[in-house]
C-alpha cells in the first residue's frame, strides 16, 4: 500500500497534475505559476483518507515516546499531514523540528505584551528552518531516483540541502551569490560535500542560472518553488498549535525573503483549521528589510495584485532577495489572516537582534526582523498588549558571527543608520576588551564597566 495521497494544484490557474508530472522547474505548463500540494481525500468529509482530529492529536503525542527514528523528527511525527512519499520509510531525516518555543520575558516587559514567545527554528540540525522543508523535498528526490539535487541560495538552503544530500548519499550543487552570504553557511555547504559555485551576481541571478540548468540536466531542484519544501516548512505551525494545546496565538510574525516560509506556515494553519484541529488561524504578518521590501511595495502599490522586483540591499543577507518566488502565496496568507506586511531598517534589525541576544537567544539578523517588526506593529496599535504573539526566529546566531561582532565593535551601522538611536545602540553593545593577563587587570576592567 502506498503512503502517497497527494496531487499538485497550480496556484495561478488551478490545473491539477500528479507529483510525477511536474516540470523540472516546478512551473505550471499552462500559466507559469507555482504549484501547491493538496490532498484530495481530505475534501471528502466522511472519506477514508480524511484525518480524524482527535485520533491525530493522540497519535502525535504518543509518538513523542516512540523509539522509531521517523517519530523523532518534528516533521515526520506529523506525517499524516504530509503524505507526499510512496513510502515514509524513504524519508531522509536528521531529527529536524521539535524546536523550542521560548518565552521572551525582557521583550514582553518592554512592550507590555505578556504572552510573547519565539519559535526558534535556528535550533534545527543545520541551524535554520530550512531543514524542515529539506527533509520533505529531498526525500521526494531520493524516492524518485535522482542522483543530483541543486539550489540557488542566500546560504541556509544550501547548508540544509548539502547536509541532507550527504545523509542520503546524493550529490548536491549549490549556486550562491559571491560575497553576499555569511561564512558560517558557506562553510557548511563545503563541509557537507556540495559542489559550491559562487556566481558574480545576486540571489535572483543565481535563481535564473539554476532554472536553465534544471531544464537541461537530470538535477532535482530544491529551491522553495519546489512545493514539497513547503510541506515540511508548514510543520512548525503544527508544533505551535500543539504547544498552545490546539489553540493558536493571536499573532504569528515571520521574516520574509523569498516568501516561502510565510506561505508554508499559513498553509499549515489553514489545513489545521480545515481539518478541525484548531478553531481559527493566527494573524500572520510578514516583515521585510527596508532594503529588500518588494512585497511591502507590492501591497502599497497594487494591493498585492502585481510585484515589481527591486534591487535588494540589506546586511540581513539571508533575506536579500528582490524578486521573491512565492509572493502570490504570501499575499493569500496575509489576506486570509488579515496580517500586515511592513519593513524595518538596518538599525532596527541590529537593535532587535542585540535585544534577543540579551534574552539568551541568539539568532541571525534575518530572524531579528520579526522582533523589530513586532515593535512597529505594537507602536501602530496593530498588536494589543493582551494579544498572544509568536515570533519566528529562522536562523542560528552562529550562522553570521561577523555581523554580531561588527555590531558590538561599533562598525556595523553607519552614522546615518544609527541616527536617533545612538544611545540605545550604545547601551546594547558589549565589545570584547583586551586586557593584560593578570587577575588585577581583569577585575579592574570589570569594575570599570560596572561603575
Ligand atoms: N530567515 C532566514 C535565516 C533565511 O535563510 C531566509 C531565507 C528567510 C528568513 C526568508 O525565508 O525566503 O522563505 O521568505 N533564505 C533562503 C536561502 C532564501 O537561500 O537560504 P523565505
Amino acid at each position: 500500500m502506498s503512503d502517497n495521497l497527494h496531487q499538485l494544484r497550480c496556484f495561478g490557474c488551478g490545473t491539477r497534475i500528479s507529483g510525477a508530472e511536474a516540470a523540472a522547474d516546478f512551473r505550471c505548463a499552462q500559466c507559469g505559476d507555482l504549484f501547491e500540494v493538496e490532498y484530495p481525500g481530505w475534501l471528502e468529509r466522511t472519506g477514508f483518507d480524511r484525518p480524524n482530529p482527535g485520533a491525530l492529536k493522540w497519535l502525535w503525542r504518543e509518538r513523542r515516546c516512540s523509539s522509531e527514528a521517523l517519530d523523532h523528527s518534528g516533521v515526520w511525527r506529523f506525517r499524516e499531514l504530509l503524505p507526499i512519499l510512496e513510502n515514509f520509510g524513504n524519508a531522509v531525516t536528521l531529527r529536524e523540528g521539535n524546536t523550542p518555543l521560548y518565552h521572551l520575558p525582557r521583550a514582553a516587559r518592554a512592550l507590555g505584551i505578556d504572552q510573547l514567545f519565539a519559535k526558534h527554528q535556528g535550533m534545527n540540525p543545520t541551524g535554520s528552518f530550512k531543514d524542515t522543508g529539506m527533509t520533505a523535498a529531498l526525500s521526494v528526490a531520493r524516492e524518485r531516483g535522482f542522483e543530483w539535487v541543486a539550489c540557488a541560495s542566500t546560504g541556509n538552503t544550501s547548508a540544509a540541502m548539502a547536509a541532507y544530500a550527504a545523509r542520503a548519499g546524493m550529490r548536491s550543487l549549490v549556486l550562491i551569490p559571491e560575497g553576499k552570504i555569511a561564512w558560517g553557511k558557506l562553510s557548511q555547504a563545503m563541509d557537507y560535500g556540495a559542489v559550491t559555485c559562487q556566481l558574480q551576481t545576486d540571489f535572483d541571478g543565481c535563481v535564473r542560472v539554476l532554472a536553465e540548468i534544471v531544464r537541461s540536466s537530470p538535477v532535482y531542484l530544491l529551491n522553495s518553488v519546489n512545493p514539497y519544501r513547503l510541506e515540511g516548512q508548514k510543520t512548525p505551525a503544527l508544533e505551535i498549535a500543539e504547544a498552545f494545546d490546539w489553540n493558536v496565538p493571536d499573532h504569528l510574525i515571520v521574516p520574509g525573503g523569498n516568501l516561502a516560509n510565510s506561505s508554508a506556515l499559513g498553509k499549515g494553519f489553514r489545513e489545521l483549521k480545515e481539518l478541525g484541529l484548531v478553531a481559527r488561524m493566527p494573524r500572520i504578518s510578514v516583515i521585510q528589510a527596508a532594503g529588500a521590501n518588494p512585497l511591502v511595495r507590492s501591497l502599497a502599490e497594487s494591493f498585492g495584485a502585481s510585484l515589481e522586483p527591486v534591487q535588494a540591499n540589506t546586511r540581513a543577507s539571508a533575506i536579500q532577495i528582490g524578486n521573491p518566488a512565492s509572493w502570490r502565496k504570501a499575499v493569500r496568507v496575509l489576506q486570509d489572516t488579515n496580517g500586515w506586511c511592513i519593513d524595518v531598517t538596518e538599525a532596527e534589525i541590529a537593535i532587535a537582534k542585540a535585544e534577543l541576544g540579551q534574552e539568551g537567544l541568539g539568532c541571525e539578523p534575518a530572524s531579528a526582523v520579526s522582533l523589530a517588526g513586532l515593535k512597529k506593529l505594537h507602536a501602530r496599535g496593530n498588536v494589543a498588549s493582551g494579544d498572544s504573539v509568536v515570533l519566528v526566529l529562522t536562523g542560528h546566531t552562529l550562522k553570521d558571527a561577523d555581523y554580531t561582532i561588527d555590531f558590538h565593535r561599533g562598525t556595523l551601522l553607519t552614522e546615518e543608520e544609527r541616527a536617533g538611536a545612538e544611545d540605545l545602540v550604545a547601551s546594547l553593545r558589549r565589545n570584547a576588551l583586551t586586557v593584560e593577563a593578570s587577575a588585577a587587570a581583569v577585575l579592574a576592567a570589570v569594575k570599570g564597566l560596572c561603575a
